[in-house]
């Protein structure tokens, strides 16, 4: 009776986790959750007040297209950020966050039979689209020797689509342009297409990591970005896909079956989001707090930090994600993302600043 796709699924990994906070809550012990990676931060108050002052009376139907406003508000921030021309009308499409457009992706491109290609440990949507849209799934690890980046020669034959993901969930791996170059031009070589999945590109602490559209010939890149993590706004929902004009029509076209163009008083709290940058600012600078507090309790413990250059995670080797969590701390175990995370955890820098302390106490 239930596709079989979703029944031979393991239960999405963070409802464990949740299961067993809440285990842990009824006995009455204090958890400080370093688990889901769900900002605590709130959400600046200029945008708060956009969304309120664009509610009407009668919301209609939003078009899948999305507001013009928007799609110009997110092609000015692409120029300003990474310096490149996105047509507003043809190549950007608006979408509900960047999970189900990440999901569907598969669906759109002709996947059926053919390989999709991923490295892990990974964000488990890209398997799960994937599977569901009938298509072969192919991992590649990614490993601490080779910086976290996939070996792009081990991409095989057959291969319609090929996901990456930086800076990198879970590890905090970035990668450099030069990467997406490599890509861009095997992608051409060998007739497949990259959905690079950008989410954390505003959250780093040292220099602002790349974007796959900056590279020479971006004919093959289908680039999801979100406000979820840059501006904390993951209950709003809203993200855009900036990619080739062939494919924002056919997403275009996909769209509205689904049904899943953000609200538009939504899209006009967006508007305002991505016009402005000292929120993100001020919002990189909380995290960097919690890194100055954690970093050192983390390391003081014996256990290394690797990768964790941008992103909200710290990817760690050592911990026992049991151990910790029956003092309170809860992590994610590096194997939720794929068996190359193993030996692996992952804190999300999500509790509070004053969470975080008491968390380096605890430690
Ligand atoms: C790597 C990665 N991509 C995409 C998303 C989706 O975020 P949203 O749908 O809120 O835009 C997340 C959320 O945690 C993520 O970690």
């Amino acid at each position: 009776m239930i596709n079989p796709t979703l029944t031979e699924m393991a239960t999405y990994p963070f409802v464990r986790l949740e299961e067993a906070r809440r285990r842990l809550v009824a006995e009455g012990v204090e958890v400080i959750d370093f688990g889901k990676g769900d900002p605590n931060e709130p959400t600046d108050p200029m945008i708060r007040r956009a969304l309120v002052d664009a509610l009407p009376e009668r919301a209609p139907y939003p078009l899948a297209q999305g507001l013009p406003e928007l799609r110009q508000a997110a092609s000015r921030w692409c120029a300003t950020r990474f310096g490149i021309d996105v047509d507003p009308d043809i190549e950007i499409v608006p979408t509900y966050g960047s999970k189900e457009a990440i999901f569907s992706l598969a669906q759109v491109l002709d996947t059926a039979g053919r390989v999709v290609v991923f490295g892990e440990p990974a964000y488990p949507v890209y398997e799960r689209g994937a599977r569901f849209a009938g298509a072969e799934v192919q991992t590649l690890p990614l490993l601490r020797k080779n910086g976290f980046l996939p070996d792009l020669d081990a991409i095989p034959d057959g291969t319609a689509l090929v996901w990456v993901n930086y800076p990198h969930n879970p590890t905090g791996a970035v990668a450099p342009l030069e990467f997406y170059e490599r890509l861009a031009e095997l992608a051409e070589e060998r007739d497949f297409l990259v959905g690079s999945d950008e989410a954390y590109t505003e959250l780093w602490f040292d220099s602002p990591p790349p974007s796959a559209l900056q590279v020479g010939d971006r004919s093959r890149m289908i680039v999801f970005q979100t406000l979820s993590k840059r501006s904390s706004m993951t209950g709003y929902r809203s993200g855009f896909v900036a990619a080739p004009a062939d494919v924002i029509s056919a997403l275009k076209a996909y769209r509205p079956t689904v049904g899943t163009a953000p609200q538009e008083f939504v899209q006009r709290a967006s508007v305002v989001a991505w016009g402005d940058e000292r929120h993100v600012e001020e919002t990189r600078a909380r995290y960097r707090a919690k890194r100055d507090v954690m970093i050192p309790a983390i390391e003081a413990k014996g256990w290394e930090i690797v990768a964790s250059e941008a992103t909200m995670y710290l990817w760690v080797i050592g911990p026992d994600p049991d151990a910790l969590l029956e003092r309170g701390i809860l992590v994610s175990p590096g194997d939720f993302f794929g068996p190359s995370g193993a030996g692996y955890v992952r804190f999300a820098l999500v509790p509070t600043l004053e969470e975080c302390r008491r968390a380096a106490e605890m430690l």
